[in-house]
């Protein structure tokens, strides 16, 4: 009897973790889709956003400001050669995660550590 009622908490603390961890692999998985609809950016844009000259940067524009931008692109009103094109191929809600994606890395490239 001892026993049962120790082991109890036990099953119960395992399935908390079961349920805390496909929370976390849902997060995971969300950010993943993110992270690759953002790298296409990257061709153009620079690695994370982080342009080496020329190009905008995308990383650690404001949200709102890049959301903006790239609904101007499809509509047309911001006169542009690649991107008018390249905006239609988003939704508004993959846009506004793109844009979450970018405006939550810092503005200037983080330096590499050195080993
Ligand atoms: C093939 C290259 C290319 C890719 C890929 C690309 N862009 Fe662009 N982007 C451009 C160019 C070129 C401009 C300048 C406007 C123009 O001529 O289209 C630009 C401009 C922008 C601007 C305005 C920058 C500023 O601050 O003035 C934003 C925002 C932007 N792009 C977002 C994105 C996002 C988000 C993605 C990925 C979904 C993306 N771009 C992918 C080439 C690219």
């Amino acid at each position: 009897m001892t026993q049962l009622k120790l082991r109890k908490p036990s099953w119960m603390m395992a399935s908390v973790l079961v349920s805390l961890l496909c929370v976390a692999g849902t997060a995971s998985a969300q950010s993943l889709q993110v992270k690759q609809w953002a790298a296409s950016c990257s061709a153009c844009h620079g690695t994370d956003g982080y342009s080496e000259g020329g190009m905008a940067s995308l990383a650690g524009q404001k949200k709102a400001d890049i959301i903006e931008k790239m609904n101007e692109y499809k509509s047309g009103k911001r006169v542009a050669s690649i991107m008018h094109q390249l905006s239609k191929g988003y939704s508004a809600e993959q846009i506004e995660q793109i844009a979450e994606y970018f405006a939550s890395l810092p503005h200037e490239k983080p330096v590499a550590k050195s080993k």
